[in-house]
């Protein structure tokens, strides 16, 4: 930012969209987000007391105050640990705990579909749930959406929450000077789902991180600083923090924040927009280009933009999707790349390079320069181009992007990522400790891999990724619940959406009653965005004589897929009456499920 101010203090940094569209879009310049970033940092410096190396929780949605809050905390060196808006507040106390937050910061309310929520509720359910795993946050400052007005029902708790906008004032015209971090020392956390029930809060450095998403937005993403950029993602997970905020605003880009649902008030207003601020480069995951396409496939015929690059990222897309963007959407203008990277890694790992090499649709592509990219079967044999055989994807190399470690667990991160290939654990050599990405891949013979998906736990619903371990933690909460199995299941929309298995405590009867209550439990502790697609009740789950629980074969089921080998379970008839609740009395054709269902639960 500070950067920019000699040739760009008046060009447009953010263009915020509000989701009414009776609110006129608001613009940032350089200058201005200098102003207010400043300002803020002197108060969190002088109001709360913070410095560098502190943690603060921001549980904000998508309004400029919130790439003001990051930066005013990477500007004392104040590590920034955003949780996404949806999250519950629940989710968001245990990240605050975990990252031993003092302060919380989040907004009275927000546009969601048309209703403005109350959001500022959710801080006393974080604080509360922060405090019964031994973190007490001492201060929660509250942004108001709307000037003079408050969004939320919820009552202020006196010295604690304090309204931004009533403190700030103190601060008008401040500046303070950036604190100089080494560039080793954290920038920032950001959880993700991982094979536990406890989210992992991934710690990315300042100067890698950063140097790597700029490369990554000017070679991959074709950035320059007479761009309008739009990335439709939230600034809640990785994808937000690396190409709203710190990728495009290092390269004087000017990035759109958009508040609201992509279809509301109708499936034109992605375009409206993209017309309005002459968007040039669009960035979405394959979930919002089905929703698209499925609610409105002509809608982008009516208006007059233009892209020159789109970027889709998050999960695999079909290549009849890819080819409604590329023609539909990108108006046969754009070039496409596709993006395969995760939360842990900072920025891209494999894509093609735009205008340099041919497009695959379905295909993410190679390495991207300085990512060498390799797949390993099982026994840790290297899976050569064009055998056609899927393995666990790898990458050889460290990189400036990849996170320094796991907040707090250095053992977890080392096994986690490290230690499946690595050959000798005392080796100092990184050539001996490749990343395990925990995705299969397939590398054909022009170098490209095609991503298939997970290979643990995770399920990708939407593009999000979400811990079946997590649900099925917030599901035994629920006293009536003995054992819980939670499956990934494929949705035409979403990729994959959860299915919830449970068997209940002896002597307990099901009911809608119990079903309703598992719903709101996982809706209270995750969010809404872990709300399963069924949740059914099954008298016993298929179990191995060791009488391990066999999600395997529930996400078979689930699916419609052939269960395979079912002769060695503890219970083998258990599935056929598991079949029966799930599919019906008739047997179902069984189809060739997708290679990420083929694979769920095999490292059980
Ligand atoms: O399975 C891969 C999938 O998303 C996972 C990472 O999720 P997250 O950490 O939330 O980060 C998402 C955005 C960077 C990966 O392990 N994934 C990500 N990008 C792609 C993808 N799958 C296929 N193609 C992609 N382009």
């Amino acid at each position: 930012m500070d950067r920019h101010l000699d040739k760009y203090k008046n060009k447009a940094a953010i263009i915020f969209v509000p989701e009414p569209e009776s609110e006129a879009p608001v613009s940032l310049t350089y200058r201005e987000l200098y102003v207010q970033v400043n300002e803020f940092a002197a108060l969190l410096r002088d109001f709360c007391g913070l410095k560098a190396g502190d943690r603060v929780t921001v549980h904000m949605p998508m309004v400029p105050e919130l790439p003001v809050t990051m930066l005013a905390c990477a500007r004392l060196g104040v590590i920034h640990s955003v949780v996404f808006g949806g999250f519950s507040g629940e989710a968001c106390g245990m990240r605050a705990a975990d990252s031993g937050s003092q302060v919380l910061i989040t907004m009275d309310g927000y546009y969601r579909n048309g209703k403005l929520l109350d959001h500022k509720a959710g801080a006393d359910i974080a604080l509360n749930i922060a405090k019964k795993e031994g973190t007490t946050v001492e201060k929660v400052l509250v942004w108001r959406r709307h000037p003079g007005q408050n969004a939320s029902a919820t009552p202020f708790v006196e010295g604690r929450d304090f309204w931004v906008d009533e403190i700030l004032p103190r601060y008008s015209g401040e500046i303070v000077a950036p604190v100089p971090m080494d560039s080793e020392a954290p920038l920032f956390l950001m959880y993700t789902s991982g094979s536990t029930g406890k989210p992992k809060g991934c710690q990315h450095r300042t100067g890698g991180y950063l140097a790597y998403v700029t490369g990554c937005s000017k070679y991959i993403q074709d950035i320059h600083p007479e761009d309008v950029y739009w990335c439709m993602a939230d600034i809640g997970w990785i994808t937000g923090h690396s190409f709203i905020v710190y990728g495009p605003l290092a390269l004087a880009a000017t990035s759109v924040i958009y508040e609201g649902v992509p279809t509301y008030p109708d499936a034109g207003r992605v375009w409206r927009i993209a017309e309005r601020l002459d968007v040039n480069i669009f960035h979405t995951s394959p979930t919002a280009i089905r929703m698209l396409r499925k609610s409105g496939h002509d809608e982008p015929t009516k208006y007059k933009y233009h892209f020159k690059h789109m970027t889709t990222v998050g999960e695999p897309i079909e290549p009849e999707v890819w080819r409604w963007y590329y023609e539909t959407v990108g108006k046969g203008e754009a070039v496409i790349v596709d993006t395969w990277w995760q939360t842990e890694n900072g920025g891209f790992l494999c894509s093609t390079k735009p205008a340099l090499d041919p497009m695959k649709p379905g295909s993410a592509g190679p390495g991207v320069p300085g990512i060498y990219p390799m797949i390993y079967d099982e026994m840790g044999e290297e899976v050569h181009a064009g055998s056609g055989k899927a393995g666990n994807i790898c990458i050889r190399n460290p990189w400036p992007g990849i996170m320094q470690t796991i907040w707090g667990d250095r053992e977890r991160f080392v096994a986690q990522y490290y230690a499946k290939y690595c050959k000798d654990t005392n080796s100092k050599r990184w050539q001996d400790w490749p990343y395990f990405a925990a995705d299969g891949a397939v590398l054909a013979v022009d170098g490209y891999f095609r991503i298939l998906g997970r290979v643990d736990d995770v399920i990708n619903v939407a593009g999000h990724r979400l811990g079946t371990k997590e649900i099925e933690s917030a599901c035994l909460t629920v006293p009536e619940v003995a054992e819980a199995a939670v499956v990934p299941v494929v949705d035409e929309i979403k990729g994959r959406v959860p299915e919830v298995y449970i068997v209940l405590q002896p002597d307990v009867q099901a009911s809608q009653e119990i079903v309703d209550k598992v719903n709101h439990v996982i809706e209270t502790m995750i969010g809404k965005i872990a709300r399963p697609r069924r949740i059914l009740v099954v008298p016993d789950m298929p179990k191995t004589r060791s009488g391990k629980l066999m999600r395997r074969i529930l996400a078979a089921l689930s699916n419609n897929m052939a269960t395979g080998d079912i002769t060695t379970l503890a219970n083998p008839d258990v599935v056929e009456s598991v079949r029966v609740l799930v599919q019906g009395k008739e047997a179902v054709v069984l189809q060739e499920g997708p290679e990420d269902l083929k694979t769920f639960g095999a490292n059980e």
